[in-house]
């Protein structure tokens, strides 16, 4: 089953969305295996970003990041990456749907709420950055118990 790592970023968190974001996930169909909330040390917010490392606002982006809270989610389904991203919306809240959650609840490009890993491999690394294997939940274990 895959697996991508979804974020409530610093802007999101101090604006209320945490719930909201959970609730699009949730209603989606898709399972959460692993939560937490911290506030990342700019080394963390260093790796997890890079792949941008040459860009310019490269430092400024990781200074954000680590200057507040970040709720690092696991989230678990079919096609969940590429459907995680279509809900995030365009990186470029002017540039995303009405109904993404970009598209919905932000304008600006440097405070665009969350963060969704954009393929496969990306996923899997960032997931490994933020979780160790025993906080995430293997749902195959679990019994189905309370749903119905
Ligand atoms: P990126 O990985 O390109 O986008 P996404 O979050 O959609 O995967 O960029 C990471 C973050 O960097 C992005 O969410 C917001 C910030 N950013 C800027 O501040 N300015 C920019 O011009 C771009 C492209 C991104």
């Amino acid at each position: 089953m895959e697996r991508t790592l979804i974020a409530v970023k610093n802007d999101g968190v101090q604006r209320g969305f945490i719930g909201d974001i959970v609730s699009r996930f949730e209603r989606k169909g898709f399972r959460l295996v692993g939560l937490k909330m911290v506030k990342p040390t700019e080394e963390m917010a260093k790796q997890h970003y890079i792949d941008l490392k040459d860009l310019p606002f490269y430092g400024n982006l990781c200074k954000y990041t680590s200057s507040g809270p970040f709720v690092a989610m696991c989230w678990e389904g079919l096609n969940v990456v590429k459907t995680g991203r279509e809900m995030l919306g365009e990186t470029d809240p002017a540039k995303s749907k009405p109904g993404t959650i970009r598209g919905d609840l932000c304008v600006h490009i440097g405070r665009n709420l969350i963060h969704g890993s954009d393929g496969p491999e990306t996923a899997k690394r960032e997931v490994a950055l933020w979780f160790k294997p025993e906080e995430l939940v293997d749902w195959t274990s679990c019994a189905h118990t309370y749903l119905y």
